[in-house]
């Protein structure tokens, strides 16, 4: 079984919903920047305050910032058991600096999973998604509905919005993506690492491909 992975994928792909699919069927430890951001976000630390600034404008947290943060993550004793990266890195420093980390760690990463995905269908995805307030769980107001509108099937928490799921803000992400984590999929195709998935296909499909893989 693969266990120290990384997922990555432009904003949409399906990065987190699949994350949480996994999850409920590895025992993996999630380490998705993005949410270790929001979680700061909410309770309003400085390291919160920091992210905000660039996060609701579309832009990408400092590689010293999130580098850190993953670091000091990655070194608990619990993700001997192996570990899902979501989101990070997305830049080549984070990816050398992951590299340098991993050694140290003695963690090296097995497979990177990449989810393709069309610009329009990201789009789509972004600007339909709902969140839940308490556990984080991704819906879409099309697609992937919850039971009772704007609650959430699993926790009962309040469905919102992300301050960054707006057009503005994403055509910056969407930049970004080309700019700086584009180049990762050479980098890791160098180091055979790397695995393309289209996530243009079911949610169940997608992850029976994904699962397959992991226990070869
Ligand atoms: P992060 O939270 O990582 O956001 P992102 O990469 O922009 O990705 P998203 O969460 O928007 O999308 P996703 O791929 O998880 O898609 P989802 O599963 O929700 O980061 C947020 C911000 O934090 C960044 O912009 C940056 O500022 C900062 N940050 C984070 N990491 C950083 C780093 N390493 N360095 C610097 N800054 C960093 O799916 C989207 C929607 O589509 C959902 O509604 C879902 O239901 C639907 N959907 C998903 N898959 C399918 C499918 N197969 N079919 C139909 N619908 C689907």
């Amino acid at each position: 079984m693969i266990k120290n992975i990384i997922l990555m994928g432009p904003p949409g792909a399906g990065k987190g919903t699949l994350a949480k699919m996994l999850l409920k069927e590895y025992d993996l430890v999630h380490i998705s920047t993005g949410d270790m951001f929001r979680e700061a976000m909410k309770a309003k630390t400085e390291l919160g305050i920091l992210a905000d600034s660039y996060i609701s404008k579309g832009h990408l947290v400092p590689d010293e910032v999130t580098i850190a943060l993953v670091k000091e993550r990655l070194s608990r004793e619990d993700t001997l058991k192996g570990f899902l990266l979501d989101g990070f890195p997305r830049t080549l420093p984070q990816a050398e600096a992951l590299e340098k980390i991993a050694i140290e760690i003695s963690r090296p990463i097995e497979a990177v999973i990449n989810l393709e995905c069309d610009q329009k269908e990201l789009i789509r995805r972004i600007s339909g998604r709902r969140v839940c307030k308490v556990c984080g769980a991704p819906y879409h107001i099309d697609t992937l509905k919850p039971k009772v509108d704007g609650i959430c099937d699993t926790c009962g928490g309040p469905l919102y919005q992300r301050n960054d799921d707006n057009e503005e803000s994403l055509k910056v992400r969407l930049q970004h993506y080309v700019v700086d984590t584009k180049p990762l999929i050479d980098y890791y195709e160098d180091r055979n690492l790397l695995v393309n998935f289209n996530s243009l296909v079911a949610l169940d499909v997608l992850f029976d491909e994904i699962s397959s893989f992991l226990k070869k």
